[in-house]
């Protein structure tokens, strides 16, 4: 776990030591052990809801169902991110360097007033970029976040076949109880502390930060292959290109 120090210094550096995503390093192999870095991970809001489909879109058929629970079709997908409540919700999310969400996270906060204080998480890693912890960081960003919003109990709805998602609710301390082909997951959430409301405030500045740096990038990199294109029309050098 990372301190706040750690955290403070990534933040004045703009993150850049800590930041790296390891997104071309292919998966981890089973028992290899990564240096670790920090995942920025930012929280989304409504402008975000076409790339969190595109990302729910992409999944496998398999994975749509351990996500969902059910054999998702388009049109559920469609009508599920059409109905995400981002004010009363929270939705976390991990970018690579093309703006293509990697991992897509949803905290849901319950509608029932008698359960005020519990929520549910859900949570999608795209095939490609499994085994770097991701689902991990967001479970625990969501626990964080959850905590400090007064949340006490979050729960994971499973599969009981879903491994990865279990192994991670039970690192972090769940009680898991299964019922047959389904499991639920119960994890009971500390109070929120000073250095949990902090360590949040610093992630999300960081993940923030993170993804402008990206979108300057990208708009960087468009801006020089306009200025190629145009100098290439100019002196006449199409050809080559
Ligand atoms: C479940 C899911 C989110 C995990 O994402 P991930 O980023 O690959 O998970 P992590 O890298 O954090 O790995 C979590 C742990 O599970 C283990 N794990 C990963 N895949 C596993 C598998 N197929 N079987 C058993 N364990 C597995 C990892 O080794 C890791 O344990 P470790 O910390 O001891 O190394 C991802 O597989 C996914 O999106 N699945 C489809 C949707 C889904 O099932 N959502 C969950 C239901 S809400």
């Amino acid at each position: 776990m990372l301190e706040a120090k750690d955290l403070l210094k990534a933040t004045l550096d703009n993150g850049r030591a800590l930041m790296r995503i390891p997104e071309d390093e292919g998966q981890s192999q089973p028992g290899e052990v990564r240096t670790p870095v920090l995942i920025p991970i930012r929280s989304l809001g409504v402008n975000h809801r076409g790339r969190i489909e595109r990302h729910l879109l992409a999944l496998s058929p398999q994975d749509r169902y351990l996500r969902f629970g059910y054999a998702a079709q388009d049109t559920h997908i469609e009508r599920y991110v059409a109905g995400l409540d981002f004010d009363r919700d929270e939705i976390f999310g991990i970018y690579n360097r093309k703006l293509q969400l990697l991992a897509v996270a949803h905290l849901a906060y319950s509608v029932d007033a008698e359960f005020q204080s519990c929520a549910e998480f859900g949570v999608s890693v795209s095939a490609s970029a499994r085994g770097r912890h991701y689902g991990s960081r967001l479970f625990e960003r969501a626990a964080m976040h959850a905590s400090n919003d007064g949340v006490h109990l979050m729960f994971i709805h499973a599969l009981s076949e879903n491994s990865a998602m279990l192994n991670i609710a039970r690192k972090a301390g769940a009680t898991v109880e299964r019922d047959g082909m389904e499991s639920e997951a119960f994890l009971y959430l500390p109070k929120a502390t000073l250095d949990s409301r902090m360590t949040e405030l610093i992630e999300e500045q960081l993940g923030q930060t993170d993804y402008r740096i990206k979108q300057q990038a990208r708009q960087f990199w468009r801006l020089l292959s306009q200025i190629q294109k145009v100098r290439r029309t100019l002196t006449g050098d199409d050809s080559k290109h």
